[in-house]
C-alpha cells in the first residue's frame, strides 16, 4: 500500500505520517527533507538556492549523511529547498529516487508537496492536510521555541505565507490536492483526531475497494 500525504508547511504531515507508517507497518519518506538537503547543499556550496545548475548539481551529489543534518530543520533550509524545489530540473533528479522508495515493499508512506499528484499519481491512499496560515505558522512558532530558537510570530507567518505561495504558485508540480485526495483540515483538531480521521478514510476506502 503507498500513502501519498501532501500539504503546506506546518499543517501536520509529518506527524500524520509517522502514525499511518507504524499503524500499517510500513515504510516512511519525508520528501521535503530531500528538497532541505539540496537547498542546504546548494547554499554551503556559496551558491544562490535559484541557480538551476548549482541545485542541480547539488541535488546529484546528494548522499544519506546530507540527509542527518540538524541544519535542515532550520527555517533557512526551508526556505532554500522551496526555491530549488521551484527548479524543474531538480525535481526532475529527484522523482527516480522517490518512485523507487515507493516500490519499497510492503508500501510506503510518502509526504510532501505532490506525491498524490506527480510522484505517486496512483498512490493507493491520498491525503491532503492543510490548515489556516496563522495556525500553522502558530504551531510552527511553539515548535521552533521548544527546540531554543528566538523567534517571532509575525516573521514565521510572513515566512510560510511567501513559501506556501512559491510552493502553491510554481509552474512544475505545484502544491495542490491531487483530484482523489481526501483533505483535512486540522486547524481545530489534535494529532490524535487527525490519525482518526485519516484511519476511518482508510477503513473505509479498503472496504469499498
Ligand atoms: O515539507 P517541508 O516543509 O520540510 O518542505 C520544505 C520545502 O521543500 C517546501 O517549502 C517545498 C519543498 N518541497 C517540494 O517542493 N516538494 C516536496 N515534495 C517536498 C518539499
Amino acid at each position: 500500500m503507498i500513502i501519498a500525504i501532501d500539504g503546506p508547511a506546518a499543517a501536520g504531515k509529518g506527524t500524520l505520517a509517522r502514525r499511518l507508517a507504524e499503524h500499517f507497518g510500513l515504510e516512511m519518506l519525508d520528501t521535503g527533507l530531500l528538497y532541505r538537503a539540496v537547498g542546504l547543499k546548494t547554499v554551503r556550496d556559496g551558491a544562490d538556492p535559484g541557480d538551476a545548475q548549482a541545485a542541480v548539481r547539488a541535488a546529484r551529489s546528494l548522499s544519506s549523511t546530507d540527509l542527518e543534518d540538524v541544519a535542515l530543520r532550520s527555517e533557512e533550509a526551508a526556505a532554500a529547498a522551496s526555491k530549488v524545489g521551484s527548479i524543474a530540473a531538480v525535481r526532475d533528479v529527484m522523482l527516480d529516487f522517490q518512485r523507487s522508495f515507493a516500490r519499497t515493499q510492503p508500501g510506503a508512506v510518502i509526504d510532501g508537496r505532490d506525491i498524490g499528484t506527480e510522484v505517486c499519481p496512483d498512490a493507493d491512499v491520498k491525503i491532503f492536510v492543510t490548515a489556516r496560515s496563522e495556525v500553522r505558522a502558530h504551531r510552527r512558532l511553539k515548535e521552533l521555541r521548544a527546540r531554543g530558537v528566538d523567534a517571532i510570530h509575525g516573521r514565521v507567518l510572513q515566512d510560510m505565507k511567501e513559501r506556501d505561495a512559491r510552493d502553491a504558485e510554481r509552474d512544475v508540480a505545484p502544491l495542490k490536492p491531487a483530484e482523489d485526495a481526501f483533505v483535512i483540515d486540522t486547524g481545530d483538531m489534535d494529532a490524535d483526531a487527525v490519525f482518526a480521521a485519516a484511519l476511518d478514510f482508510i477503513t473505509s476506502r479498503n472496504r469499498s475497494g
